[in-house]
């Protein structure tokens, strides 16, 4: 089972962004637990970040036939972007939304996800574990 972890805008910067917000380890951080939970989960697992909206759309797109699970925190543009919402429709690869942070205790603005509603869950407030917990999900959402 291929799963393919998507991070957007600014989620390279962790560790250093906000770490009152989103903590203090580093995005080689990430990295490595990812590495780890999908061995320990018995996944392949790929990863990718961009800052840019066209090249997330372009990685989901390109995932077509070649992954069978989708984790993505499409950050900022969890609340702007109708293109991912329509790229992950389009694939049709089950998908789950992870924030680090606790989305619906923070702005306005944070309270609409696009991506969300294409995805067939939704994991916010856990820190980093979210991924863990998202790529847990997937596994048992794809075997039964
Ligand atoms: C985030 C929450 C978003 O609102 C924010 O723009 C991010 C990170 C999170 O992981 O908590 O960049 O997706």
């Amino acid at each position: 089972m291929k799963i393919l972890v998507i991070n957007g805008p600014n989620i390279n910067m962790l560790g250093i962004r906000e770490p009152g917000v989103y903590g203090s380890q580093s995005y080689g951080e990430l990295l490595r637990l990812l590495g780890i939970w999908a061995d320990e989960l018995g996944l392949e697992m790929e990863h990718y970040q961009s800052n840019h909206e066209g090249c997330l759309v372009d990685k989901i797109q390109e995932a077509y036939g070649r992954f069978d699970g989708i984790v993505i925190n499409p950050a900022a543009y969890t609340h702007t972007s109708i293109a991912i919402l329509d790229a992950l429709k389009a694939v049709g690869i089950p998908a789950v939304e992870v924030h680090i942070s606790d989305v619906k205790a923070r702005e306005d603005f944070r309270q609409i996800s696009y991506a969300g509603r294409a995805c067939v869950k939704t994991i916010m407030g856990q820190g980093l574990d979210g991924y863990r917990q998202a790529m847990a999900f997937l596994k048992e959402y794809l075997y039964h």
